[in-house]
């Protein structure tokens, strides 16, 4: 039996991808080597939050099958790899797991089959990681017997205006057929197709869209630290900024910048431009200014407790909102790691609010959650808007707070508090 796809690697890129895949018509399957995000999925349970379990169990009713058996990957006219591409321990691009996929590919790859690699990575990840590895281990050539394309995931969590569908997808392939093959394969599932010259380009596309986020919120974060010291409201500096309907974009600030892409993907660039030799600048600014975010956050904190005179050591810190994004539950790479890291080494007892957060470890010690925000905001000596959840209300906060640290200007404005 043969399927039309094998998502390979159910996260937040695959699953909305094969649920997409799946509304479209296609037949689907799906391998990931999570045996717990595979049971999940079997029984129509979703872990990614913007794909309901409704739709996990309309998937299931239409043949979607989600497997740990690479066996899947020899049915398939076309495998679309979805894999992390992380970090290492020592900050270095992370490619095992696209390494390790490739692998289990190329093992049961048959001829005709579309390969595409969606995860970020560096120019050249497809040419010169993926396609050996196919190659040499399938004997198969790509553009003659398969095919090999790279296409960039833009899936933006929790926004409700653009989704897989509706947002231009770029595609390219290693040769002009291979690149033929997968537009023909996204022009079924998205609007709109955007095909580059190359992998290398649709590599660096993706590359440059999120270092553009980056060093635009470096700025504007390098921009409220100078607006604090100099006593200027940068949420007002932004406010009136953002009226002007050409040539400026507006990003925000906040205690640092978080997710699995963001503060990654600028690394895979820097780490491909060091390899070559060339020093990019903006970037390395860029990342110092937004490293420092935390501390500086955590140095709000200290600052507060001192105009009261009181110690850190014993504050009680009330953070409010611990994912990376607004009304999201992802912590990876949030900030909220840093700032209380860095509390608890001065002493603070640090505890949590995030109705989308249930558990928070950090380095393996789970944080204390409050799901009672009236007494917690009531107990606690500083308080920390780390995240701007809709569910929290400026007036309530500045209203019951012994001491409010406003990462994300939500209160800007209100009388005695000053904006980070
Ligand atoms: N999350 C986003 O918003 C987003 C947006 C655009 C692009 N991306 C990129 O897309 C890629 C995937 O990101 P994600 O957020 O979906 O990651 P994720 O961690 O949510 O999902 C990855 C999945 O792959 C599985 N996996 C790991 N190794 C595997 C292997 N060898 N074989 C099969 N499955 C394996 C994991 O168990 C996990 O379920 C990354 O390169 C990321 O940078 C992510």
């Amino acid at each position: 039996m043969s399927v039309d796809l094998v998502v390979v690697g159910l996260g937040y890129v695959g699953l909305p991808l094969a649920a997409r895949a799946c509304e479209a018509g296609l037949s689907t399957a799906g391998l990931d080597v999570s045996g717990e995000v595979v049971a999940g999925l079997v029984a129509g349970r979703s872990h990614v939050r913007d794909v309901p379990d409704a739709v996990v169990a309309d998937m299931v009713a239409t043949g979607f099958t989600a497997t740990t058996d690479p066996a899947v990957l020899g049915t398939a006219d076309t495998i679309v790899l979805c894999l992390p591409t992380g970090l290492s321990g020592v900050g270095e691009p992370d490619l095992s797991a696209v390494r390790a996929a490739a692998t289990e590919v190329a093992a049961r790859l048959r001829p005709g089959t579309l390969v595409v690699l969606e995860s970020t990575s560096f120019p050249g990840t497809t040419e010169e990681l993926v396609r050996p590895i196919l190659e040499r281990g399938s004997g198969l050539r790509v553009g003659a017997d398969f095919h090999l394309a790279y296409s960039p995931e833009r899936i933006d969590p929790g926004n409700e205006s653009f989704g897989m569908r509706n947002t231009p997808k770029i595609v390219s392939g290693c040769t002009p057929l291979c690149a033929k093959y997968a537009t023909a394969f996204y022009d079924r599932l998205v609007d709109s197709v955007v095909v580059s010259r190359g992998t290398r380009e649709a590599e660096m596309a993706k590359l440059l869209e999120n270092t553009y986020r980056y060093v635009n919120i470096a700025l504007v974060n390098e921009m409220s630290l100078f607006c604090h010291q100099v006593g200027i409201d940068v949420w007002d500096v932004l406010r009136c900024a953002a009226t002007k309907p050409f040539g400026f974009t507006s990003f925000q600030p906040g205690p640092g910048v978080g997710g699995h892409c963001i503060p990654i993907d600028p690394v895979y660039l820097e780490s491909k431009a060091t390899t070559e030799g060339f020093a990019f600048r903006t970037l390395a600014a860029a990342r110092s200014v937004n490293e420092g975010m935390p501390a500086h956050v955590a140095e709000r904190v200290r600052g507060a407790l001192a105009e009261r005179g009181a110690p850190v050591v014993g504050a009680r810190v009330l953070l409010l909102g611990v994912s990376y994004k607004r009304d999201c539950d992802d912590t990876r790479e949030s900030p909220a790691y840093p700032v209380t890291r860095d509390l608890l080494a001065a002493g603070a007892v640090v505890g949590y609010h995030d109705p989308h957060v249930p558990e928070f470890a950090v380095d393996g010690a789970p944080l204390p959650r409050t799901e009672d925000l009236t007494a917690a905001l009531a107990a606690a000596d500083v308080v920390v808007l780390m995240q701007d959840h809709h569910c929290y209300d400026a007036a309530a906060l500045t209203a019951s707070c012994r001491a409010l640290v406003d990462t994300r200007g939500m209160t800007s404005g209100a009388e005695g508090v000053a904006p980070s």
